[in-house]
Order: structure tokens, then C-alpha cells, then sequence
């Protein structure tokens, strides 16, 4: 798969208004502010592709980007924002579930998660949902560059460990990831390249 090539596709509001449920697609999901966006731009070497902010809440549709007629990237709106009216996220989590339960063609979730504060409440829920329903999940410590690689790496064994414990690593995988530094980008591109497979 050639990811320097995808293209925006759509933005949609609800589940309805999302492009037709075919192909092969892989969301990325996770807290507001985690990374989402910056990963997806660091995939496809576009820096303007998905709107990234330091503001979080910034992505607030379900945004889909073309990598071929049939494969599919999605930026999911971030969880956990404090800030939004309490309808407006009971509305997002709505059609973040919907989507999440309905779409067909989802073959994984990556879910991104800051690496200085891994497995918050929400991502539990996540992955607890994504194994319950077995759809594969691969966890992406973003933000690496923050810490040195001996405590990076110290953290993902705890995060492996902890999910081990919890009954919540069947289909799960974990990987340090840096979209500034570009680290961790060859690991992610073959865990697409292998749930995208048509
Ligand atoms: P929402 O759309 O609000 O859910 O956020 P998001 O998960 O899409 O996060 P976004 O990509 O917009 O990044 C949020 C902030 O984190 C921005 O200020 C980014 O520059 C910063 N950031 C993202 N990835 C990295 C990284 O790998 N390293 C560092 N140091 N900062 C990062
Ligand atoms: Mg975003």
C-alpha cells in the first residue's frame, strides 16, 4: 500500500452520511488531543491532510481519507473533552458508537494513546469493546519523543502486561510511535498494510 498517495474523501456528521460500507477501512480512535490527526499526516507525508491542533476537541466529524477506491483511513473525533457541552459529547460518543457497532467494512482500530499517560478510562472502554466484539486493535504510545527510549519501551511492557492481566489483549498489539520524530511509522504502515488487504 502507498499511503503517500491518499487523498482527502469526506467529512460526516452521523453514520448515515458516511461514504457506502465497502472495501476495508481502519479507524483511529482515541482521547482528544492524543495525536490522531498528526499520525495520519505523518503517515501520508502531508502535514495539511487532517487538521491538527494544540486546542483538543479539533476534530469533531468522522473524517475519511482515500488511500485507493476500496481502502479507507478514518479520524475519529477525539474522547474525553472536558470542555464541550455535556449534549454535544453525548451526541459524538452516539455516533461514535454507531459507527464503531455498524460499519462492516471496519477491519481495526488504532488507538492512539499518549505515552505519558497511558490506559485512562476511555481507553479501556475502547479496547474492552473492540476485544468484546473482536475487532483487532493495535495501540499506538504516541507522543515518544517526550520520554527517552529505556522508559518508552518500560512503559509499553507495563501497558502489555496490564492488558495481559486484564483479559484485554486478544487481538491487541502495542508499539511506541513518534509522529514528530517519524518514529514507529514502519511498524504502523505493516499492521495497515495487513488489515487493509482486499
Ligand atoms: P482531536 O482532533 O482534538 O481529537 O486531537 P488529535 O488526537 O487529532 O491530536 P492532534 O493530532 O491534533 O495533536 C494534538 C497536539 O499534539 C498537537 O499540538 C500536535 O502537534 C501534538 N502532537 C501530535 N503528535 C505528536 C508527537 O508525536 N510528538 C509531540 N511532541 N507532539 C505531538
Ligand atoms: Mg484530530
Amino acid at each position: 500500500i502507498n499511503f503517500r498517495n491518499v487523498d482527502f474523501l469526506t467529512s460526516a456528521p452521523t453514520l448515515a452520511e458516511c461514504p457506502e460500507d465497502s472495501g476495508a477501512e481502519v479507524a483511529f480512535a482515541g482521547r482528544s488531543n492524543a495525536g490522531k490527526s498528526s499520525a495520519i499526516n505523518a503517515l501520508t507525508g502531508n502535514s495539511k491532510l487532517a487538521r491538527t491542533s494544540k486546542t483538543p476537541g479539533r476534530t469533531q466529524l468522522i473524517n475519511f481519507f482515500r488511500i485507493s477506491d476500496r481502502q479507507r483511513l478514518v479520524d475519529l473525533p477525539g474522547y474525553g473533552y472536558a470542555k464541550v457541552a455535556r449534549s454535544m459529547k453525548d451526541e459524538w460518543q452516539r455516533h461514535l458508537a454507531s459507527y464503531l457497532e455498524q460499519r462492516q467494512c471496519l477491519r481495526g482500530l488504532i488507538l492512539l494513546m499518549d505515552i505519558r499517560q497511558p490506559l485512562k478510562e476511555f481507553d479501556r472502554q475502547m479496547l474492552a469493546w473492540a476485544v468484546s466484539s473482536g475487532l483487532p486493535a493495535h495501540i499506538l504510545l504516541t507522543k515518544a519523543d517526550k520520554l527517552k527510549n529505556g522508559p518508552a519501551n518500560n512503559t509499553r511492557f507495563a501497558v502489555e502486561k496490564e492488558l495481559r492481566e486484564q483479559g484485554l489483549d486478544q487481538g491487541v498489539s502495542v508499539q511506541t510511535f513518534s509522529s514528530t520524530k517519524r518514529t514507529g511509522l514502519d511498524k504502523l504502515e505493516r499492521k495497515l498494510a495487513q488489515w487493509l488487504s482486499l
